[in-house]
């Protein structure tokens, strides 16, 4: 029986996912969480499938072995290819993450609206499904940002190589009209100061992270599981199995928190 002490767990590819976990935890600020960053086998989006399942696997039994009552999968890539399969097998509520182009699709006046993603992501029969009734108005130009998970797992976020990068990949969009950019990749939100400058100020940059915050909030409340207690104070621990460094610099921003990360295999 799960109670409402019991933690929020998330997992993702990498360091990428806290963006979403910013997000929840201000949203919810009485809960304990418990992060997975997998950075060891980062980037999931050059990976089949059958592999993104497996270690999808592999992190849910380690947030269950930790008794987390709620389990976000904060990656794109992860959702995409293995939601289903996790809410088949387990018996806990999982939240998933998909590129928000239904938003985009709503306000874009060119008719057209670009999302960068990665190759796992754009290639899932999930994205297929949900993008293809969109398609029949819109235009979406997809594109891969092959590179860019590697990049801010590395540290290189503030680099000559990022910015060369996202310009090869944000140009050609921007040339076809794009008025909104959905951020499909949980990695992308640290980008979006090295983007605005590069697509300027009149093309919409767009991620899931509210939304997903909001949608945690309405699960747990929905099976009484949100901590409620305005006095609780909750404690954050992150488990990544490489080097922590990056990870260190992307959560230097936060201020009042007490989080605990650790340096693990698993
Ligand atoms: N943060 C992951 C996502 O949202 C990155 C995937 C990867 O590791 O390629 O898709």
């Amino acid at each position: 029986m799960k109670s409402i002490s019991n933690a929020i767990g998330f997992f993702d590819s990498g360091v990428g996912g806290t963006s979403i976990w910013k997000e929840v935890i201000a949203l919810l600020p009485n809960e304990n969480t418990i992060y997975l960053s997998d950075s060891k086998n980062a980037p999931y989006g050059e990976k089949s499938t059958e592999e993104i399942v497996a270690l999808c696997k592999k992190n849910t039994a380690f947030l269950l072995q930790k008794d987390c009552k709620l389990i976000v999968v904060a990656c794109n890539t992860a959702t995409t290819n293995a939601i289903e399969y996790l809410r088949t097998h387990y018996n806990i509520p999982f939240i998933g993450i998909e590129p928000a182009i239904k938003p985009a699709a709503l306000i874009t006046k060119t008719n057209t609206i670009g999302i960068l993603a990665t190759k796992g992501t754009l290639n899932s029969n999930l994205f297929e499904k949900t993008s293809s009734n969109i398609r029949k108005k819109i235009q979406i130009k997809e594109t891969i940002g092959k590179g860019l998970v590697e990049l801010i797992e590395g540290g290189k976020l503030h680099s000559k190589e990022m910015t060369t990068l996202l310009t090869s990949f944000l140009k050609p969009m921007i040339s076809k009209n794009i008025d909104s950019l959905v951020l499909g990749c949980t990695h992308y939100p640290y980008l979006i100061p090295q983007i605005r400058a590069i697509v300027g100020d009149r093309i919409q940059i767009i991620d899931s992270g509210e939304a997903v915050a909001k949608q945690t909030k309405a699960i747990l409340s929905k099976h009484h599981l949100l901590n409620t207690d305005k006095n609780y104070v909750p404690q954050h621990e992150i488990f990544i199995n490489k080097e922590k460094t990056s990870l260190e610099n992307l959560l230097k921003t936060i201020e009042g928190k007490k989080i605990c990360i650790t340096e693990k295999d698993f």
